[in-house]
């Protein structure tokens, strides 16, 4: 059904979901690429990690479900709800995931989602990720803004989106429910039109199409 909007839509309905989820890869050797059911086993023990599971508080317990979740991802693409991808290097076993979700084409808003794994940390996974995300949405897509939200206690993934040009907005007060209670959050935004950013500028030049 067509829907009547007053305004256009910033993303034209119907522009993506038809097309393969592309792969990318990163100045760094990183390869970006859809989850594929191989990677389940990785994807489940991803999160035996205790700080993957501190701050995801939906975690599969069993490969079955992890199927299932990959399955989703799949419609997600389909549907034009969000993207998600596995991280790894060279072929090899899973480093992390990245994801874009919430995708609202008429705002051309969608907000970010990152884990690494423990063994793969500190090496810039998830800065480079999330640096050609940054690149493929804004540039390529046309998404207008990009937000990520995380607990206030979560040092790390603020540095990530502060590494790739995320600018703290605000601070959410009581926003989120995690193990052990409500927390703060802290909302970053990355606006397509504030000009370059140095790792935005590398991962784009770095960018392949499957
Ligand atoms: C947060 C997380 C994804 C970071 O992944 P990573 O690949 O280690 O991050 P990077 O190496 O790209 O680091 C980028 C920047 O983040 C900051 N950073 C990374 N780890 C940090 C830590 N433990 N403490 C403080 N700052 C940290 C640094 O500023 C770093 O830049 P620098 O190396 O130039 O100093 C990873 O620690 C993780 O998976 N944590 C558990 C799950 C999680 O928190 N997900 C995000 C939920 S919102």
């Amino acid at each position: 059904m067509t829907r009547a909007l007053s305004t256009p839509p910033v993303i034209p309905h119907g522009s993506l979901g038809g097309s393969p989820q592309p792969e990318r890869g990163t100045p760094g050797g990183l390869e970006i690429r859809p989850w594929e059911d191989g990677d389940a086993p990785d994807f489940l023990a991803a999160y035996r990690d205790d700080e993957i599971r501190r701050w995801h508080t939906r975690r599969p317990s069993t490969e079955t479900q992890v199927h299932g979740w990959f399955a989703a991802c799949r419609r997600d693409w389909q549907r034009e709800k969000g993207a998600h991808w596995a991280v790894a290097r060279g072929g090899g076993s899973v480093l992390g995931r990245i994801a874009l979700r919430g995708f609202d084409f008429d705002d051309g808003v969608a907000d970010v989602a990152y884990w690494v794994v423990p063994g793969a940390r500190g090496t810039g996974v998830a800065s480079g990720a999330l640096t050609v995300l940054t690149t493929w949405a804004l540039r390529e897509i046309g998404f207008h803004r990009l937000e990520l939200d995380h607990s206030t206690r979560n040092a790390a993934s603020c540095g990530v989106v502060t590494k790739c040009g995320y600018l703290l907005e605000g601070t959410k007060r009581s926003a989120a429910v995690h193990d052990g209670g409500r927390h703060d959050m802290h909302l970053h935004a990355r606006v397509r039109d504030e000009g370059p950013v140095r790792s935005v500028m590398e991962g784009s030049l770095a960018g392949r199409t499957a």
